[in-house]
């Protein structure tokens, strides 16, 4: 493995796939003969999550070598500070907030991370800018820390559950987000199943919970706050929340070391969980209930997250 800071290359022994990593987003993996461009520092590779088409072919130690030297180059805080090109752009970008938060929305729109108008639309709604600490860059992308050993994931992980989950967020269905941190994803789904339908959050920090109703009531959300379409509760997501069972759509926004049965059973026949499954090594799963009840289960992609676990375990850290 290269690097211990913010870009990681490795190679698994015995396997022919390489993998590069960004550590709390996603790990894009191809196969040998390995290919690398050296544009692979490019905003492409801060939010695809596809297989990257990459242009040279070079062998491992290439890929290590040039990996070393940019690191040599690059201050580690490259993607995580103001340096990274996409603050950089982001400073670029003009006029008003909101205005902002299109540009943000758009540049992941090019990047194919955003596909739907739906989802392009409620990330256009949400502003992100009320739901991260006062001192970040909200637009960056990047997740950021808000205390208690917790993060706001970064935009493009939360534009990858959306349009994961967007068939499942129809008006009036049910939602679920466990480990709903800021509320910012649980004010999406709230925009996306309405006034007749119902979106909950649990989490497990009661601070977190106090300071995300705070960032719900300043956003486009806030009338179903009060109408109570949208509830935000303190408790152990990994029981789920019965009392609006079952679900249409369960997100999980902290790795579960295995899929917990209590979100199985709360999930519709029809429905669909998205969570991060692992302790090191984490994909992030796609459980769809049959109408059997039987569930079907795939990977849609590497990701690294917090970990789904006690309050006290977090706290300690
Ligand atoms: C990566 S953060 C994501 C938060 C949210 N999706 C966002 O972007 O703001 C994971 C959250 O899960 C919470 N969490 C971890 N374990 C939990 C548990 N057992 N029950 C409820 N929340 C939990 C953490 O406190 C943290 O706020």
């Amino acid at each position: 493995m290269v690097g211990s800071g913010v870009l990681e290359i490795w190679h698994d022994k015995g396997s022919t796939d390489t993998s590069l990593v960004i550590a709390y987003g996603c790990r894009y993996r191809y196969h040998a003969p390995t290919q690398l461009s050296l544009s692979y520092l490019t905003p492409r590779y801060l939010h695809s999550h596809r297989r990257v088409p990459l242009s040279q072919s070079l062998p491992i130690s290439a890929i290590h070598a040039t990996a070393l030297l940019l690191r040599s180059r690059l201050p580690n805080t490259y993607i995580f500070t103001g340096n990274s090109l996409f603050s950089r752009m982001e400073r670029l970008w003009t006029g008003s907030r909101i205005n902002k938060n299109k540009k943000m929305v758009e540049h992941l729109q090019s990047y194919g991370v955003i596909r739907s108008i739906k989802v392009a639309e409620v990330m256009e709604t949400i502003d992100r800018a009320l739901f991260v600490p006062e001192d970040a860059s909200p637009y960056m992308d990047s997740p950021m820390h808000i205390g208690y050993n917790a993060t706001i994931s970064a935009p493009h992980m939360h534009a990858t559950c959306l349009e994961l989950l967007e068939n499942h967020l129809k008006p009036g269905m049910h939602s679920l987000d466990v480990g709903s941190g800021t509320g910012y994803l649980t004010a999406c789904f709230a925009i996306m199943v309405g006034p007749e339908g119902r979106a909950v959050g649990v989490e497990h920090i009661p601070e977190l919970v106090e300071s995300s109703l705070q960032n719900i009531q300043k956003s486009a959300a806030a009338p179903l706050l009060k109408a109570g379409s949208l509830v935000l509760h303190t408790g152990d997501g990994r029981l789920g929340w019965p009392e609006y069972a079952p679900y249409d759509a369960i997100h999980v926004g902290a790795a579960a070391p295995e899929i917990p049965q209590a979100l199985i059973d709360q999930l519709k026949p029809g429905g669909r969980l998205v969570i991060p499954v692992g302790n090191l090594f984490q994909d992030l799963q796609v459980v769809d209930k049959n109408p059997d009840g039987s569930v079907s289960i795939r990977s849609e992609t590497s990701v690294r997250y917090v970990p789904l676990t006690s309050r006290e375990a977090q706290l300690r850290g």
